[in-house]
């Protein structure tokens, strides 16, 4: 032992130096180590620690608000949304016979069993009014929080629907030409569509589904709205639910990469994004649609 240092100390003085340092050193790190370790065994089998805020309670891409493209600000100090006070108020609604809930249950879906999805329109007028109902009616939709993360644009004017034209049809030829692929538009090719959207400036409306993401406060808070996509998808439903009941049809389409350049057209502020775009009237007097036919109930029920 006592030749080894020796002859480190003849060859290697600068290791002999710092030698008694760096077998310190390396006691701590190897002690810091154990102790790490130990803690996680404890940890593991008693429990005992609780998650850490906002990280392991829900699994990726699980929590409410991990849709979310851009760091959320700490909104921890907001007064919420609605009043931890909200009155709870008797809610009554009138119990159906079995015998009329059979009928009317059969009866809803019989109905709604004839909604088609629509691309040629009638020019013909509707009143606006029978609009602001069925807007009205996908305002009655369930929210994440109840926060109604959802804006309806209409849009009457002819020159603005030309323009949403021009703006969908540019992106669309794209879409079939280079971004879908041949198979995303092998599978389309039964509906008979491709870049021409006629039905933008034919139908008497265009409702666009704006999907927002949080809003302002008056206080300048930002708010998150929790689950703003399922929730706005099932506002949709309740539009396109109230727009066939109103005798009207629509088709729902889903204008690809032309979001930003409507919602700008739109003047919809940024909290905003494209959701659906909807041509609604009547349908022309020729129009025609795919001979498809729908899933029977065993199919898409499981009952356990
Ligand atoms: C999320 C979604 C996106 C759709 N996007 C389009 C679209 O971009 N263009 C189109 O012509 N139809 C679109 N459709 C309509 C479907 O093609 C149509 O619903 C389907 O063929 C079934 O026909 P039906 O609605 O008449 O039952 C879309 C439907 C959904 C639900």
């Amino acid at each position: 032992m006592d030749s080894n240092w020796t002859w480190i100390a003849e060859n290697a003085p600068l290791l002999a130096a710092y030698l008694p340092l760096i077998t310190a050193l390396l006691v701590i790190v190897v002690t810091l180590l154990g102790v790490q370790r130990l803690l996680v065994i404890l940890t593991r089998t008693t429990g005992s620690t609780p998650p850490a805020k906002n990280t392991t309670r829900f699994d990726k891409g699980e929590h409410p608000l991990s849709e979310f493209d851009e760091e959320l600000p700490d909104e921890s100090t907001a007064p919420p949304l609605h009043s931890a006070d909200t009155l709870h108020i008797p809610y009554c609604p009138e119990r159906l016979s079995e015998a009329e809930m059979l009928s009317r249950s059969k009866a809803y879906y019989e109905e709604m069993n004839k909604r088609r999805s629509v691309r040629e329109f009638s020019t013909d007028p509707v009143p606006l009014e029978v609009i602001e109902n069925i807007v009205r009616m996908a305002g009655t939709s369930p929210s994440g929080a109840h926060c109604e993360p959802w804006t309806f644009v209409v849009v009457k004017d002819s020159k603005i629907k030309s323009q949403i034209r021009e703006i969908v049809e540019q992106e669309e030829y794209t879409n079939y030409d280079r971004r879908m692929g041949d198979k995303w538009v092998s599978d389309l090719k039964f509906l008979n569509t491709d870049h021409d959207k006629q039905y933008l400036e034919e139908a008497p409306y265009l409702i666009i589904v704006m999907k927002q993401q949080y809003h302002l406060g008056d206080n300048g808070v930002r708010y998150s709205h929790y689950y703003y996509e399922i929730s706005t998808a099932i506002a949709a439903g309740f539009l396109l639910t109230a727009i066939h009941n109103a005798g009207l049809v629509t088709v729902t389409t889903t204008p690809l990469n032309a979001g930003g350049a409507l919602r700008d057209l739109l003047g919809r502020p940024a909290n905003e994004k494209v959701m659906l775009l909807l041509p609604v009237g009547y349908p022309a007097g020729d129009a025609k649609v795919p001979g498809v036919t729908r899933k029977p109930l065993e199919e898409i029920m499981a009952l356990k």
